[in-house]
């Protein structure tokens, strides 16, 4: 029997079969790529998009499995938050196909679904696949959200700091688009970073910035709690970027990159060690699309607590994260799910 749960919460259609006991037997991810050419994800386009093969990606995850829905013990689909039109597609299919076979049903977080990533085994981790297992701190870094979260359960976590403006990825995005390196342009900002001198520029939150003792440390207002802003390094290095010549630009594009990278990565690792101070544990998960910088990845591994990093399709948007959140999520009978409504942001509705 397994756990058959769908993702389409923002512009990547997904769908995946995970056992009960969290053994991943299938992840199938469908990239739009649709968004590029207009800088960002279009909700409209996302959600028509969505509605076209979810049918298809739904039959993907189940033959990849080698199963069919008689198999399916529970179903389970992302709640919220998200885009509510692409959201609605995902919900509903997964709502009709309980309901057409009277099966129990779990609607999912989508930051429950990062931080269950990590409960999954079977994953290609460097540690042979086991499941990571609470109680850890887990960094989560996407183009929507940024968090620190203390996970102590399978089924909740305790947000201990987030962003009060951008999310990294989205600092990553649009420092990329400064840079003309297209949409979306973390990967390839790290790229063009890998060839530049981080203490080049003395951006906020680097720690270039705090040796020069310059408006990063005068930004980091919030230095004891665990809260992060990516605003002003976004603004310095549009500043900066106005003040070049076309020509100083193009010398100095990786100096640019790997300084701006330095300053969102610092200030990321910067707060998970804080939240691993504060909270005596020695154990750190990361998700997201941006756990795949490899800055980011070697920062972390420097505060030398134990360091779980799922696979790099655990980390970005899939389904296998979901129904692993599934498994320890509220069940609810048929028909009691059939009026649940999708939510954007903030808490689920109760
Ligand atoms: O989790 P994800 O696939 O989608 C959501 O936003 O939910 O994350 C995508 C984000 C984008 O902002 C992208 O630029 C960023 O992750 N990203 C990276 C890297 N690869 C992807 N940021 C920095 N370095 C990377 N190598
Ligand atoms: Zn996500």
């Amino acid at each position: 029997m397994s756990v058959l749960a769908i993702e389409t919460s923002c512009d990547d259609t997904c769908a995946a079969l995970v056992e009960p006991g969290g053994r991943m037997l299938s992840n199938v991810i469908s990239s739009q790529g649709v968004h590029d050419r207009f800088g960002g994800v279009v909700p409209e386009i996302a959600s028509r998009h969505h509605l076209r093969i979810v049918n298809a990606v739904v039959n993907s995850a189940l033959s990849q499995a080698g199963a069919t829905l008689d198999e399916v013990e529970l179903v389970g689909a992302t709640q919220g938050p998200g885009l509510v039109g692409a959201l609605l597609v995902g919900l509903s299919t997964a709502k009709a196909l309980a309901a057409a076979r009277e099966l129990p049903f779990a609607a999912v977080d989508h930051l429950q679904g990062h931080v269950a990533a990590n409960f999954l085994s079977g994953n290609g981790t460097d540690e042979g696949g086991a499941a990571f297992e609470p109680p850890f701190v887990c960094l989560i870094a996407s183009g929507g959200h940024t968090l620190l979260a203390l996970v102590e359960d399978h089924d909740g976590f305790e947000v201990l700091g987030r962003t009060l403006d951008d999310a990294a990825g989205e600092a990553f995005d649009k420092g990329a688009r400064l840079l003309g390196l297209g949409y979306p342009g973390g990967a390839a900002l790290e790229r063009l970073a890998a060839d530049g001198d981080r203490e080049a520029f003395a951006f906020p939150g680097s720690a270039a910035a705090r040796a020069r003792g310059g408006r990063g440390s005068a930004r980091e207002g919030f230095a004891r709690g665990l809260d992060f802003s990516f605003a002003g390094v976004k603004t310095a290095l549009l500043y900066t970027v106005r003040e070049l010549s076309e020509g100083e630009l193009r010398e100095r594009a990786a100096d640019l990159a790997a300084s701006y990278q330095a300053a969102i990565v610092e200030s990321l690792v910067e707060r998970a060690e804080r939240a691993l101070e504060q909270t005596g544990l020695d154990r750190l998960a990361v998700g997201g699309g941006v756990a795949a910088n490899g800055a980011l990845r070697r920062g972390l591994a420097r505060l030398g607590a134990t360091l779980h990093v799922p696979a790099s399709e655990l980390c970005t948007d899939n389904a296998a994260m979901i129904a692993s959140a599934a498994r320890f999520a509220r069940r609810l009978r048929y028909p009691e799910y059939l009026g649940l409504d999708a939510y954007a942001s903030g808490e689920r509705p109760r």
